[in-house]
């Protein structure tokens, strides 16, 4: 038997309440273990797509499969534990009257032993750089600090599937590239939308260019980046990193 395709989009459509259609007909497909970006300028509806791999948006046409499952209103519960949704805006992450209990909230909810929440809880802290921070409020942490909570709050959940809304705004270079190297580390799927093309270079080998809620290019990352012609056709330009690279490299 073969194993199902992690994440599946068939012809997703969304529009929000107030009638935008921010997604037209989507669908994709992503193997379990591959690395795969997603990119496009403001508003190409990249935050609305990964809002609906672990049910936080549902389709309002066409279908979402994780692990080869429908997302629907039954299995959501069990799409959230395994996929782990870095959202864009941190603020809608840490919602808890201090960092450590933020990033304590997720396995708590999943029953475990009060010594295994602090070992996990401790460690996502320690892999961001921000234990120090354990005992804060999150909202009054600076930008980059509260990305990389956010970012601990979802590793402390050991999810299946990492998706990642632009999670090196806000960083600062050490932050980074702490950041690139523990993504790099972790073998799983993971699915990274970003406006930091050189981070896009360096750990995604395959990238999906959105624009106007629909998928423009599908391919090698290096191969779309460096299409100059499709970049600025799509508010994007082409990553300086590749100008080192060798064209077959
Ligand atoms: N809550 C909302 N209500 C109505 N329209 C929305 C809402 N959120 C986003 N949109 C619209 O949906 C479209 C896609 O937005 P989305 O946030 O998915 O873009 P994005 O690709 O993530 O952009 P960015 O790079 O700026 O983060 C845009 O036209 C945007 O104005
Ligand atoms: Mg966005």
């Amino acid at each position: 038997m073969t194993t199902p395709p992690s994440i599946e989009l068939r012809d997703l459509c969304f529009a929000y309440p107030d009638g935008t259609r921010a997604l037209r007909g989507v669908s994709l497909s992503v193997a379990q273990g591959e690395s795969v970006a997603i990119v496009g300028g403001n508003g190409a509806g990249k935050s609305t797509l990964v809002q609906h791999l672990n049910g936080y948006l549902m389709a309002t046409q066409g279908e979402v499969r994780v692990g080869g499952k429908p997302i629907a209103r039954e299995t959501v519960a069990q799409v959230r534990r395994a996929v782990g949704l870095v959202f864009q805006d941190p603020d809608d992450q840490l919602f808890m009257a201090s960092v450590f209990d933020d990033v304590a909230f997720g396995p708590l909810n999943f029953g475990l032993s009060p010594e295994a929440v602090e070992k996990r809880a401790t460690a996502a802290l320690e892999r961001v750089g921000m234990l120090h921070l354990r005992e804060r409020p999150p909202h009054k942490l600076s930008a980059g600090e509260k990305r990389a909570v956010a970012i601990a709050t979802v590793l402390a959940m050991s999810p299946e599937v990492l998706v990642m809304d632009e999670p090196s705004s806000n960083l600062d270079p050490c932050g980074r590239r702490r950041l690139i190297h523990l993504l790099r580390s972790f073998d799983h799927t993971k699915l990274i939308v970003s406006h930091d093309l050189e981070l896009v270079v360096e750990l995604c080998p395959r990238s999906i260019l959105l624009d106007g809620g629909v998928i423009v290019a599908d391919g090698p990352t290096v191969e779309l980046f460096s299409n100059e012609a499709l970049m600025l056709a799509h508010g994007l330009e082409r990553p300086h990193i590749l100008r080192h690279l060798h064209p077959h490299g």
